[in-house]
């Protein structure tokens, strides 16, 4: 059975044995010591029930109200446990804290265009492209973004009070030859002006 928990330090020189491909780009052991000081909310690693550790994710979690989210710095799963699914489960870990916990309204990850494995993996765990950056002497990143379910409940609120398209063209609205008003109160027998107003 897999046990998905939060990394801790003694986990810090287990997971540097992993064989990362020069696309999930080798991290050094300053790069996750940095980051579970940072964030210890967003490490999770995934262990075997003999201890050995499976997988990782780390993310940092940035911005302020509705820029808050939360982006995957680096996930791997060790060669031999590959092919199981597991990275959903460790993605779905981290978006599931970052939501519930950090209460940030999306995840953003950046992959490199060549990574064809992880640009598919994570369109199957429903990230979608967002934009194409290129860093000097960095090379190009694909940013992909997936909302939570803050940004979600937020984008159906604002529909549910913002009157369509459709509704707002078939109001038979008037704009005087001032510009002073648009629809006068004669004329709003079909209580439209009221609904504008409100
Ligand atoms: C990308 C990665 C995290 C996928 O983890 P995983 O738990 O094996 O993922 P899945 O089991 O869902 O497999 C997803 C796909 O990965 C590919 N894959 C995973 N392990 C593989 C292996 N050992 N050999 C070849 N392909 C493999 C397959 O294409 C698979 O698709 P399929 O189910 O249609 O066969 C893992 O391969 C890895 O650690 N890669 C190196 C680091 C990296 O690229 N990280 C992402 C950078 S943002």
């Amino acid at each position: 059975m897999t046990t998905l928990r939060r990394f801790c330090c003694n986990d810090l020189l287990r997971i540097t044995t992993f064989h990362i491909d020069h696309l999930g780009e080798t991290n050094s052991l300053s790069f996750f010591i940095s980051y579970l000081a940072a964030w210890t909310n967003s490490f999770h690693v995934a262990v075997a029930p003999c201890n050995r550790i499976m997988g990782y994710i780390l993310g940092k979690v940035e911005g302020q109200e509705i820029h808050k989210h939360c982006e995957i710095a680096s996930v791997a799963v060790a060669g031999e446990y590959g092919k199981l699914a597991l990275v959903k489960k460790l993605v779905d870990r981290l978006e599931e804290v970052t939501d519930k916990i950090d209460k940030a309204f999306y995840m953003d990850v950046m992959v490199r265009p060549s990574n064809t494995v992880a640009k598919e993996m994570y369109r199957r765990l429903g990230y979608v492209f967002l934009n194409r950056l290129s860093n000097p002497g960095e090379g190009d990143w694909l940013q992909l973004r997936k909302a939570l379910s803050g940004l979600l409940a937020l984008s159906e609120y604002i529909s549910s009070v913002q009157p369509s398209a459709a509704d707002v063209e078939t109001v038979p609205y008037d704009v005087d030859d001032d510009g002073s008003s648009w629809l006068s109160d004669d004329d709003d027998d079909d209580g439209t002006n009221a609904f504008l107003m409100r």
